[in-house]
């Protein structure tokens, strides 16, 4: 297990770090069980938004986020991630509506304000995707939709996602609704891992 996480931290380009996940695609469910993000997240998540919403799980991995959400009462989830691999796990848990092969931090393939929420666990990490992530998914969430998100708090205070966030809440881009305290990620190889639930409603 150890050496699908490193290999994922240590990818040097998008090329790399979609092999590392293809690789790890069947054996991530049980690498992370018990994993604490996509439960808080998906919580939050449904504080907020009506059960007929349109989602995006945006970095679906195998779909842990997307069976949280169902048993929260979803119906209209839509997956998307850079790895074919992961993406063939994601569609056996029969919880997705779509699926999308794209690249966060890039411009994505949807009209203007189309989904309702956004939930993106465990993606915004080293060498992973970059905070210049949020322009495209702020283009295609709803106005008073919102983007809810993972980070760990040393990552948030010390890349440039602190200054981005803050930046796009001065423009007017969205608005903090909530951050949670940080709570214990339960990463069987990172027992130290802390994350926090970001919660922004988009203007
Ligand atoms: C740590 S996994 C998290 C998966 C899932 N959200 C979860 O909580 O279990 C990170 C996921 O982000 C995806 N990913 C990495 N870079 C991406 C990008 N630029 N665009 C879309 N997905 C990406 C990976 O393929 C992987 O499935």
């Amino acid at each position: 297990m150890t050496n699908c996480v490193e290999a994922v931290f240590l990818a040097t380009s998008p090329e790399e770090l979609t092999q590392e996940y293809d690789k790890w695609a069947t054996s991530y469910d049980n690498d992370l069980e018990g994993h604490a993000g996509p439960k808080e997240a998906a919580e939050q998540l449904a504080l907020l938004t009506p059960k007929e919403g349109r989602i995006l799980d945006a970095g679906c991995g195998t779909g842990l986020v997307g069976q949280h959400l169902v048993s929260q009462g979803y119906q209209h989830i839509e997956a998307l991630d850079l790895s074919n691999g992961m993406l063939q796990e994601a569609r056996k848990k029969n919880c997705y509506c779509a699926f999308h092969q794209q690249a966060l931090g890039s411009a994505l393939d949807f009209p203007d304000h189309g989904f309702d929420a956004i939930i993106i666990v465990g993606v915004f990490v080293m060498a992973h995707v970059r905070s210049d992530a949020f322009d495209e998914l702020i283009r295609i969430t709803k106005p008073g939709g919102h983007i809810i998100f993972t980070l760990r708090p040393e990552f948030y205070a010390n890349t440039d996602f602190k200054p981005t966030m803050l930046r796009l809440e001065s423009e007017g881009k969205w608005t903090l609704h909530h951050v949670t305290d940080p709570f214990h990620g339960r990463f069987q190889a990172h027992p130290e891992v802390n994350l926090q639930v970001w919660v922004y409603t988009i203007n």
